[in-house]
């Protein structure tokens, strides 16, 4: 095989919900993801030197050992055994960094979709399910995208048959130079919820229960008006990131907007917005006081996959 690209979308967080804290240190969630048009696009090129190397068009990215996709390539190498198997990738990116969109998450949910093909190593969806799942806890939703419920640490998937994508359009904000740590996040929700969390598996069956039955799913089935989104992490970093504030203030002025909410443990924000014309009206009526706070912004809609080849 010559050459391949996989497209790798971001997400949104409609639902997170902190529910308890495992003994792995990790948070039980209960979470609905969603993918966004909004993608990077990962081109793999094999090489016979054993190599695996990866160059990005965004300098702040690192592409050694750290970056996800790398990650994703040693461990697949590693699990087919074959060394010798080599592969120059590089990265187009899209899709602001350490932002709450699952960016890095995706990308190396693409290279495991795409260097499975490229090598021809034959590892089923479920084989590579549990790849992602040992990389990250976001990383195997990135694999099918779509709408998907996620628990446990947001590995458990349970994906949301809809005839199509939720019909909603997002207005997506992030300051370039505003980022949230991710476990800097949960380690200030530990700090402030304290003993208040669920323990038992019973409470947290109860409120995974809830979320399957409640109005934010029969919204997304476009049977309801779409509830308010909830967020755990947004009370954590709302108050102490500037940007995160500025800009919900001003989503929330948005015309027509349904629901404002930030994604994962941000700093990104969204509005959704019943149908793409009224998402494009609040940018342009916000177009000067997004610019004058610095956001940068984008019209997106929802879709129906993950890390694609193209
Ligand atoms: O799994 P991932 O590498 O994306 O997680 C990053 C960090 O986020 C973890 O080290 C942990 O601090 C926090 N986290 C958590 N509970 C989760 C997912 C992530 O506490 N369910």
């Amino acid at each position: 095989m010559a050459e391949l690209l996989v497209s790798a979308p971001a997400k949104i967080n409609l639902h997170l919900e902190v529910l308890g804290l495992r003994s792995d240190g990790f948070h039980e969630l209960a979470m609905v993801m969603q993918t966004l048009d909004l993608v990077d696009t990962l081109r793999l090129r094999p090489t016979a030197d054993g190599a695996v190397s990866l160059r990005c068009d965004r300098s702040d990215l690192p592409t050694d050992g750290g970056n996800l996709i790398v990650k994703a390539a040693e461990l697949l190498k590693a699990r087919v055994g074959l060394p010798e198997l080599g592969v120059a990738m590089e990265l187009s990116k899209r899709i602001p960094i350490g932002a709450g969109l699952a960016g890095g998450s995706s990308n190396g949910a693409a290279a495991l979709v795409g260097l499975n093909a490229l090598w021809g190593c034959g590892f089923s969806r479920d084989q590579l399910l549990a790849m992602a799942a040992e990389l990250g806890s976001d990383m195997p939703f990135c694999i099918d995208g779509g709408t998907q419920l996620c628990f446990g640490r947001g590995e458990q998937l349970e994906p949301m048959p809809l005839e199509q994508p939720p019909a909603l359009a997002v207005l997506l904000i992030k300051h370039p130079e505003a980022s949230v740590s991710t476990p800097w996040a949960y380690g200030r929700c530990r700090e402030q919820r304290g003993d208040f969390y669920l323990e038992q598996e019973s409470d947290f069956e109860q409120r995974r229960q809830l979320l399957r039955q409640g109005p934010l799913l029969a919204a997304l089935r476009g049977e309801l008006s779409l509830p308010a989104i909830r967020n755990d992490l947004q009370q954590v970093v709302e108050p102490e990131v500037e940007s995160v504030r500025a800009g919900l203030e001003l989503l929330r002025r948005a015309q027509g907007a349904v629901a404002v909410a930030m994604s994962g443990s941000g700093p990104s924000l969204f509005a959704l917005f019943p149908d793409r014309s009224l998402a494009e009206q609040a940018r342009a009526d916000l177009a000067s006081s997004l610019q004058q706070a610095g956001f940068e912004a984008w019209v997106c809609r929802c879709t129906g996959s993950g890390a694609t080849l193209v």
